[in-house]
């Protein structure tokens, strides 16, 4: 089986070609440099450049896999949780391309690419505990087959490399936040501000808009400290073990409620090395073992997306034309 993959939930544009189960060619087109202006994304402009990237990527992935558009098997898609402008680029380019060729379409849900991306490079027993964390996600499910996920518990407000894009804003440090603060965190001390562990105790949901604004009344009150670079260290390293001590105290405990011995981190937040660290020690504490993809696989991609078409669609899953995009998507939910 052979199919094409698009991913353009948010910000970066993914196209993949997935061959008997292996993807032989994609290619992604950041957008990051557009963004960065803005301090974040901004929808309209991304749609627009997902317009422009699309065309030129798929004609790529084609000729680097050595294949033609009439070969194809089914054409898969990201059509929920995301961006509805960008979102509705991706799906009306997958659109066209299956009516085009009588293809069948197959839309993908962003948050399943996301947990089942760890499986282009291993296959996790089920079931397991994934946490992905991401600019636009922090949810935790339990997964106990493909494409069979509850929702433990999700953010009530910012996501998780939301709240690391804000602080570093605020900051004046740039943007994506999460990997400049992951690297200006080495250099600083975790423990040396108390940050506030938001919601930690008290269920399985996540929220870090009132930690954003912790640091906000910090910086608040010493804005003249921060012109020193060590303690300008100090506030970030800070900032990020209180996340990171949330994240991994959440899922560690839903796991373990669950009786699940395994975990999965996916998003591009996964990236950051103090959240690989302490949920590594956490969770061996535990007897458990974690599951981190490859960074490559961490932030948005269209591999990921291949994926899960391709289960479905040997599922016999597909869908019509009328298909149409969500901002939301919805999972049954786990009572724990
Ligand atoms: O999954 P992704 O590429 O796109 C979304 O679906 O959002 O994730 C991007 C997010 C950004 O908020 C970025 O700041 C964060 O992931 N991020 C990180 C790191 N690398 C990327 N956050 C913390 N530490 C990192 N090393
Ligand atoms: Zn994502």
């Amino acid at each position: 089986m052979r199919l094409l993959a698009i991913e353009t939930s948010c910000d970066d544009t993914g196209v993949a070609l997935m061959d008997r189960g292996r993807v032989v060619a994609q290619a992604l087109s950041s957008q990051v440099d557009v963004h960065a202006l803005f301090g974040g994304v901004v929808p309209e402009l991304a749609a627009r450049k997902h317009l422009e990237a699309l065309y030129p990527l798929t004609v790529k992935v084609l000729e680097e896999g050595g294949v033609t558009l009439a070969s194809l098997d089914c054409i898969g898609v990201t059509v929920k949780p995301g961006l509805v402008p960008s979102l509705l680029v991706g799906l009306s380019f997958a659109k066209a391309l299956a009516f085009g060729k009588g293809l069948p379409l197959v839309g993908v849900d962003h948050l399943e690419a996301h947990v089942f991306s760890i499986f282009l490079e291993r296959r996790v027993g089920f079931p397991f505990v994934a946490l992905v964390v991401s600019g636009g996600h922090t949810s935790l499910f339990l997964v106990k087959d493909y494409g069979d996920m509850a929702l433990v518990g999700q953010t009530r407000d910012d996501a998780a490399g939301e709240a690391f894009d804000k602080v570093a804003k605020l900051l004046n440090l740039g943007y994506p936040g999460g990997p400049i603060i992951d690297r200006m965190a080495r250099e600083g001390d975790p423990n040396a501000i108390n940050f506030p562990r938001p919601m930690l105790g008290k269920g399985w949901d996540f929220s870090f808009s009132g930690l954003k604004t912790a640091v906000v009344q910090y910086v608040r009150e010493h804005g003249d400290k921060l012109k020193d670079s060590w303690h300008l260290a100090d506030v970030v390293a800070s900032f990020q073990q209180a996340v990171v001590d949330v994240l991994v105290e959440k899922t560690v405990d839903a796991a373990r409620r669950l009786d699940v011995s395994r975990i999965v981190v996916a998003g591009g937040v996964a990236a950051n090395s103090a959240l690989r660290k302490t949920m590594e020690a956490r969770a061996g504490e535990e007897g458990m073992e974690v599951h981190f993809p490859p960074l490559v696989l961490c932030m948005d991609n269209a591999a990921m997306v291949a994926f899960v078409a391709a289960y479905r669609f040997a599922w016999g899953e597909q869908h019509s034309l009328d298909l149409d995009v969500s901002s939301r998507a919805t999972y049954p939910r786990v009572k724990l």
